[in-house]
Formats: C-alpha cells, structure tokens, sequence
C-alpha cells in the first residue's frame, strides 16, 4: 500500500485544525454557551484531526516507520481519521470496533481503505470497551509489527490539539467574555488540551460525564452514547490532567438525548457526546449564576460565555438520539 499523499499531510491538519465556533445560544441570565464546532467542513469529527495528527508525530518521534501497519480501537470516529490518514501517509489500518459503529462511518472507512474487526460481544460487566481492548491485544499478539496509537494512554493525544487546535483557538476566541469550560471526556485528549488553554487564562475547566461511566467514579453501565465516557478502565491521558477538572456535572442518556433535541430546535445537529455537554453546561451556568451574579462574572449586568466542544454531527446517528435510543438509518 503506497500511496503518494493527494496532499500535503500537513497543511491538510493545518486546514483541519482551523475549527470555528458557534453562539449556541442562552444557558442562564447573562450566560450563553459558545461551542468549537469539531466537524464544521469536512463531514466527519474532530477526531480526523487527531487521526492524522497521532500518525504525523508518531513519523515525527520515530514511533511508526514508513509503511509500518497501525492498530486502534474506535468507536468509530477515530478510526475514521485513522483510516483516511493511513491511506494519506500509506500506513495500512486496523481498527477493534463493536457492532454499534455508526453504518455510514463504518462504509467510509472502508472507502479508505482500512480493515474493521468487530468484536462478537461485549464483556458482560466492562462493556464493548473492554472487549475491544482484548480483542485489540489478541491481535497486538499476533502481530507484534502493529503500532498501537493508544489513544486513551499516549501524551501525543492532547498533543496533537495543543500543536493544531489551541492555535488558532488563541486567534479567534474572545477570552475576557469567557468563565469557564465544560467538556465531556472519553480519553481526555481534548478537555486536557482545551483545559491546559483555559488555565493559561486563569479559566476553570469543568466535565460533563455521561452516566454509567467510572471516569470520576461511578458504577459502569451501557449507554447510547458513544465516544464519552467509560465503562472499563480511566485513561492515562485524562488521569494527567485531572488537576485541571474542577467539577463533574453528570448527564443521562436521556437528559443527553432531551438536549440534542433541544439544540436542534436552535438549528444545530449534533451527536449524543455534545448533548451531554449542553446539558452539563446548562447546570454549570445555573450554579455559576447563583454562586457569582448574572453572568458568572459576579459584577451586576454583565455577560459571559461557556466554552464547550461539539465533536460531531447529529446526522451520524440517523434518528437514533432524537427517538432517544430508538433505531432508525439516516
Ligand atoms: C463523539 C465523541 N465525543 C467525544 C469524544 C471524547 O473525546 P476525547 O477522547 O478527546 O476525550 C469522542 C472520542 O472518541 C467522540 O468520538
């Protein structure tokens, strides 16, 4: 598999990377929730940039050698990413997923030609997380040649937003009208990136976790919503920046899906994971209003803003979170 790139790997991240943000309306007197839209122009997540962005600096370090196969476990988005960046920088791919990949993400990555193993079925208590992890080692076993990016563990996670996202997040936000963050966290690349922004501010950054996920204790539990939370184990990449956490707002799968309906009656489609974010930045701004005056800022009259990130697009997900975990395709 050598393909010459169609284009320069890195000025296509650097086009990624220019992610813009939306006004996605009001929370609570003064307080408006301003999102960074994580799939704007390229119809898939903001994990396309992690995808090519883990594979460009694994090259840059030495980690992964030309042509050398690559193996992740994905919900989908990811592996998204990951296939089109193998295919970019001629890296054959291999993707653990479970049969509740989205259909339309899984037949784009086959288009780009990477290979899906779905697992048979979840572990009966650690969910498909945890049988994507064993089935990902059995084939790690077989073939010791993969590189394993490792997203949940590897410091090239938050990296990858820190060297393309955080940059021109600098250029475009307005910092002065913004009091705190609220993201939610699968293996807390973004919210460690994003955070680590806030905090150069003098900015708290808050979670929003979905039920059901022992990220900040809790028992585990299935959920419709994919990529945020977990079920089986805490990443090493949130475990780093957990000093930056400065409160867990926790959202149901219900509540999550109420939002995203919620949000659409503004005119944005988004996934399960942003409602999760809405919601929580909706009790966030309610506690920061009651805790400091209107706006959060605690001066009378005043306005402010709630950074959060939208990762992906409603449309993913067919009718699945509008009928709240009823099943229907696009
Ligand atoms: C839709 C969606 N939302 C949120 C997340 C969580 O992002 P992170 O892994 O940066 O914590 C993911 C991760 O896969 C995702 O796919």
């Amino acid at each position: 598999m050598n393909h010459p790139p169609y284009r320069d790997p890195y000025e296509v991240i650097d086009e990624l990377g220019r992610l813009t943000t939306l006004d996605a309306g009001p929370l609570a007197q003064g307080l408006r929730l301003r999102a960074v839209h994580g799939s704007p122009a390229t119809e898939t997540s903001f994990k396309s940039i992690l995808g090519l962005g883990l594979l460009l600096l694994a090259r840059e370090r030495g980690l992964l050698a030309e042509g050398q196969p690559v193996i992740e476990s994905t919900s989908g988005s990811l592996g998204l990413g990951l296939a089109v960046a193998g295919r970019m920088l001629g890296h054959p791919v291999h993707l653990v997923s479970d049969p509740g990949i989205p259909e339309v993400t899984r037949l784009k990555i086959e288009l780009a030609g990477a290979t899906v193993h779905l697992i048979e079925r979840p572990h009966p208590v650690l969910g498909t997380q945890q049988a994507r992890d064993d089935l990902l080692q059995s084939m790690l076993e077989q073939h010791p040649e993969f590189y394993w990016t490792n997203q949940n563990d590897s410091p090239l996670n938050p990296e990858v937003y820190t060297r393309w996202v955080v940059p021109h997040l600098m250029r475009t936000l307005d910092f002065s009208r913004i009091v705190a963050g609220i993201f939610c966290v699968g293996s807390g690349g973004h919210f460690s990136a994003l955070s680590a922004m806030l905090d150069g501010k003098g900015v708290p950054s808050y979670v929003a976790d979905r039920h059901g996920s022992i990220t900040f204790g809790g028992e585990p539990a299935p959920s419709i919503l994919r990529g945020t939370g977990n079920q089986n184990r805490i990443p090493a990449v949130i475990e780093a920046a957990r000093s930056r956490v400065a409160g867990v707002y926790r959202v149901s799968d219900d509540e999550a899906c109420a939002g995203v309906r919620q949000l659409c009656t503004r005119g944005i489609s988004v996934g399960g994971s942003s409602g999760v974010c809405y919601v929580g930045a909706q009790r966030l701004a309610a506690d920061l209003v009651r805790l400091t005056g209107a706006g959060g800022t605690g001066q009378p009259g005043a306005d402010g803003e709630i950074l959060t990130f939208f990762a992906d697009r409603g449309e993913l997900y067919g009718t699945t979170l509008l009928n709240c975990g009823e099943k229907s395709t696009p």
